[in-house]
């Protein structure tokens, strides 16, 4: 997005609560599709497409199995954001008690793993994400100067989000594991409708101006709120990432990983002098 950043201090503290211990499948269970790596890019692209798509119609429910907590609603008990710095947004702000409403219908639109280095890429389409939850704030989004506590909600619709996680394949227990090391989020919104009760202590006129102002300026809002909510996204991600694919051996994903290893060591070989 276009929005140049300035920012001297930036960190979302999140504290999720995926406190539940997993186990390893020891057999594959039927949410997971295999596809070859070592087969053509696109014929494997698609077929990485439809893998993950078919998981994501199961994850979201949640999984006792691997001790993923259900994804949609999604529960978060805080999400803390500490901005400063010039740039649209200066910020600190607090979410607690938040839902997240939508990942149930996730759109895979593609899913790609890199042969070379198991990196995974992907596009999803969410045709709409409701965030609600107390909020505590104090600073500037836009020009506007906002200070409140209470209530709020968020309504965004048509997110496509490109994601690129960074893996490594580790091996355990005669299994190979993606060790998902960290995620990077970019997303752009079709539409972004949003309230926060009793903004200025409750002067209504005011709350409900600066309401308006925001609703009527969503594009920019959003744009100006894009770099805290992709750290925020990331976050989630990389927990929920890491709690699938800690407890889920990559070989059921991946079903010629050693003849693709074997593929990357004969290359390096022929490549040195
Ligand atoms: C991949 O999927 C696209 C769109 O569904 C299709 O047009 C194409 O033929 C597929 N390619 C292969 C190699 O399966
Ligand atoms: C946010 O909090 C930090 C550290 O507590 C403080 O230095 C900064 O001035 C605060 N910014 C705003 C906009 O309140
Ligand atoms: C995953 O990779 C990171 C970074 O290399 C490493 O610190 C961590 O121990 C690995 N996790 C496992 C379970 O091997």
């Amino acid at each position: 997005m276009g929005t140049r950043w300035f920012l001297v201090l930036f960190t979302v503290f999140y504290q999720c609560s995926f406190v539940v211990q997993g186990k390893i499948l020891v057999n594959q269970p039927d949410f997971v599709k295999t596809c070859m790596i070592t087969k053509p890019r696109e014929e494997f692209r698609n077929c990485s497409t439809n893998s993950v798509q078919t998981l994501f119609y199961e994850i979201p429910k949640g999984n006792e199995d691997i001790g993923l907590q259900v994804l949609d609603p999604l529960k978060v008990p805080v999400v803390k954001i500490l901005q400063g710095g010039g740039g649209p947004v200066a910020v600190n702000a607090s979410l607690t008690d938040v839902t997240v409403i939508g990942f149930g219908n996730t759109k895979i639109v593609m899913n790609f793993v890199d042969p070379e280095t198991y990196d995974f890429y992907t596009k999803l389409h969410l045709p709409r994400m409701r965030i609600d939850g107390k909020y505590e704030l104090l600073g500037r989004i836009l020009v506007i100067p906002l200070r409140g506590k209470g209530s709020c909600w968020f309504d965004a619709k048509d997110l496509d989000i490109h994601v690129k996680s960074d893996v490594q394949m580790r091996e355990q227990d005669g299994f190979h594991f993606f060790n998902v090391t960290a995620v990077h989020v970019k997303f752009t919104v079709g539409g972004l409708k949003l309230h926060m009760g009793n903004l200025f202590d409750g002067i209504k006129a005011l709350e409900e101006s600066t309401n308006a102002y925001l609703n009527a300026n969503w594009r920019p809002v959003a744009e100006s709120l894009n770099p805290i909510l992709s750290k925020t996204i990331e976050d989630i991600m990389l927990e929920i990432l890491q709690k699938v694919f800690d407890n889920i051996p990559a070989d059921y994903f991946l079903g010629d990983i050693a003849e693709n290893d074997k593929r990357k060591a004969l290359l390096k070989t022929s490549q040195q002098p």
